[in-house]
């Protein structure tokens, strides 16, 4: 019965390219295989040797102490969140990073944690001038500024080693300790040709996903000293994260981190392939200097975001349905023939338009 499901839904429904996420990634092959050999034990009862080499192994190359295995980056950094901050803090951030955006309200909701959030530069980056304004006075009236939260990458745009070593050192200099939020901190660091740790080392504790750009299912990690993570052991149990024989999700994050972190560049040097092409074409606004790693920005013009979404969608390509624009990112299930296909298939949508109605796309040329 599964069988039959599975091949009817199969090849029939499959994309041929989907440029929405880099959470799109099949395991390979190879990484099935290191799933299924895994050794696992108990991770609630801490005995699960495949999880504790992957916490160990992330831990020395963020050039942190310790480190926690989570489902989610979600979790992971709101298990962050609860450890540095307590009822009536509050948090710093970009008011376009994850952690503050796209995560629920989650620090707020289930932590009693204020979010302040603030306006982000066209790089995705804060000031230490914003930064220092925004850390509140000791006043009964206020409450208590404890966290700085950042990110890197910040939608593809990479934040400079000065940019985070200066901003951490306005929090540190208030008495505010300092959270990273590192979904695609090695895109980061590849870009850079920085080791990872460098980019950490201004940060207490940093979360790293393995399920993004790094091709594994699920599956991101907490690094920070030995108390903060015991406490946010703690914190992930409250969360409902405390998983049992998780080495089968282990495996994959350690198979990744040997084999696709360098690949990195391939995705970032597809990204700026993609970008040179849709510069090309009359209709299309795209910046292809603002692209650093693994994400382009794409605005196709007013009123054609949802019918381009729909030509693609047509021919077998899935891109994401942000306005004013579009996000597309590439990562290890993309190739360079993907890149052109979609680039021919927007190519051939304003080709389309403009014999159709030559007038409302010359401005944009
Ligand atoms: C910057 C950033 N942080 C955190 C997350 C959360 O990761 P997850 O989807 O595993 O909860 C994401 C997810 O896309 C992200 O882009």
């Amino acid at each position: 019965m599964y069988a039959d499901m599975k091949d009817k839904a199969g090849p029939k429904t499959a994309p041929l390219a989907d440029f929405r996420s880099d959470t799109v990634t099949q395991p390979t092959a190879g990484m099935r295989a290191a799933m299924a050999e895994a050794a696992v034990g108990d991770d609630v009862y801490e005995e699960d040797p495949t999880v504790r080499l992957l916490e160990e192994t992330l831990a020395g190359l963020a050039g942190k102490k310790a480190a926690l295995f989570f489902p989610t980056g979600t979790q992971s950094n709101l298990a962050a969140l609860l450890v540095h901050c307590g009822r009536g803090d509050e948090y710093i951030a970009g008011g376009d990073y994850h952690v503050f955006h796209d995560e629920a309200g989650g620090a707020a909701a289930l932590g009693g944690i204020s979010p302040f959030p603030l306006a982000t530069d066209e790089t995705g980056g804060l000031t230490p001038a914003q930064v220092a304004a925004a850390i509140k006075p000791d006043d009964p009236h206020c409450p208590v500024s404890r966290l700085l939260c950042l990110e890197n990458t910040v939608s593809g745009r990479v934040q400079s080693l000065e940019r985070i070593d200066s901003l951490a050192h306005v929090a540190r200099d208030k008495g505010l300790s300092v959270h990273l939020d590192g979904a695609r901190v090695f895109n980061a660091a590849v870009a850079l040709g920085q080791p990872l740790s460098r980019l950490c080392a201004p940060a207490d504790s940093v979360s790293i996903c393995l399920s993004k750009g790094l091709g594994t299912p699920v599956g991101t990690v907490l690094c920070g000293d030995r108390d903060f993570i015991r406490r946010a052991m703690r914190a992930r149990k409250i969360l409902g994260g405390g998983m049992r024989q998780v080495g089968v999700l282990a495996a994959c994050g350690l198979y990744a981190l040997e084999r696709n972190i360098a690949r990195l560049a391939e995705d970032h040097a597809r990204a700026r392939r993609l970008a040179a092409g849709l510069a090309a074409i009359p209709g299309v606004d795209v910046e292809p200097a603002a692209v650093e790693t693994n994400m382009v920005f794409a605005d196709p013009g007013a009123g054609h975001h949802g019918p381009l979404q729909g030509y693609l969608a047509d021919h077998g390509i899935l891109i994401g349905a942000q306005v004013p624009k579009i996000r597309l990112v590439t990562h290890m299930d993309v190739d360079d023939e993907a890149v052109d296909m979609l680039v021919g298939k927007i190519q051939d949508y304003f080709a389309n338009i403009a014999r159709a109605s030559p007038a409302p796309l010359s401005h944009r040329s």
